[in-house]
């Protein structure tokens, strides 16, 4: 369903964030991407939905290759690939329901298009979504008065509703408490099952990878290094992918304050 082609990115500065990945993704599967600061995951994923321009190689949705689209199919496109923030990117002074709605007006002309009235059957769906995560009593509250927990539900609902096939999810937990983020995984991971949704999800706690996906691909140096089944992750591959003193700095990680990684 999602096939990157020898995709490869050297941004302006030199830096060679993506070597040719080569990577397929079935219909309705969830990976993990994990690997250090710098590996290249944000990379990977803002490249799939061009957010940042790879500089060679492919990625085909579905046989199409969105990298050959000009901008009006690329939004179009767009509207496949639901995308799920660390930083939640919520608009602040409107109310959940309005965020869960701005998910039908894809990326662009957003504050055009909010003055427009939205159908019915969007506000049931977001009805619904909003229900599905547990915060139907809160759709009228505005988004700054939510918990971290709770604007992270948010925006899932928010990429939901756009009807993807896919997920881009970047670092979905990395702000929030260990609990939460088991909560936020656990939630991702079912409604993808629900939905028949692939998704790739960039993940700083390898622990809570392994816990939730079937699938982990380990990115280094913009490559992988590793790709198969979180029990393969022997603390050898992990040394792999993150090399010894990086793995020994995420074991710690995993137990810590999540601060660390906010503070990112
Ligand atoms: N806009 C940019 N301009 C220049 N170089 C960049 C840019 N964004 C990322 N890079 C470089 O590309 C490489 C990969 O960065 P990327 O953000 O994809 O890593 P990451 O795996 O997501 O790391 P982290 O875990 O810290 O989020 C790094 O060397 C980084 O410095
Ligand atoms: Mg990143």
């Amino acid at each position: 369903m999602l096939r990157l082609l020898k995709l490869t990115k050297t941004y302006k500065t030199g830096d060679q964030a993506l070597k040719a990945i080569d990577l397929e993704v079935p219909k309705g599967q969830v990976l993990a991407l994990i690997g250090p600061s710098g590996a290249g995951k944000s990379t990977m994923i803002r490249c799939i939905n061009r957010l940042v321009e790879p500089t060679s190689g492919g990625v085909l949705l579905d046989d199409m290759d969105l990298t050959k689209l000009g901008s009006g199919a690329l939004r179009k496109a767009r509207r496949e690939m639901g995308m799920i923030f660390q930083e939640y990117a919520l608009v602040e002074r409107l109310t959940v329901m309005e965020n869960v709605l701005s998910g039908r007006l894809g990326y662009v002309g957003f504050w055009r298009s909010f003055l427009r009235r939205y159908p019915q059957s969007d506000v049931d769906e977001a009805f619904r979504l909003l229900d599905r995560v547990g915060l139907l009593h809160m759709a009228d509250k505005r988004a700054d008065e939510l918990s971290g927990g709770q604007r992270q539900r948010v925006g899932i609902c928010r990429a939901l509703i756009q009807d993807p096939k896919l997920l881009l999810v970047d670092e979905p937990t990395a702000s929030l408490d260990p609990k939460t983020s088991r909560q936020i995984m656990r939630l991702i991971t079912e409604l993808c099952q629900e939905r028949g949704l692939a998704a790739i999800i960039n993940i700083h706690d390898v622990a809570l990878a392994q816990m939730f996906v079937p699938r982990v691909v380990g990115l280094r140096f913009g490559e992988i290094v590793f790709d198969g089944l979180p029990t393969g992750l022997t603390p050898e591959k992990l040394t792999e992918i993150y090399g010894e003193e990086d793995w020994e700095a995420t074991i710690e990680k995993v137990d810590e304050d999540e601060d660390v990684e906010a503070a990112e």
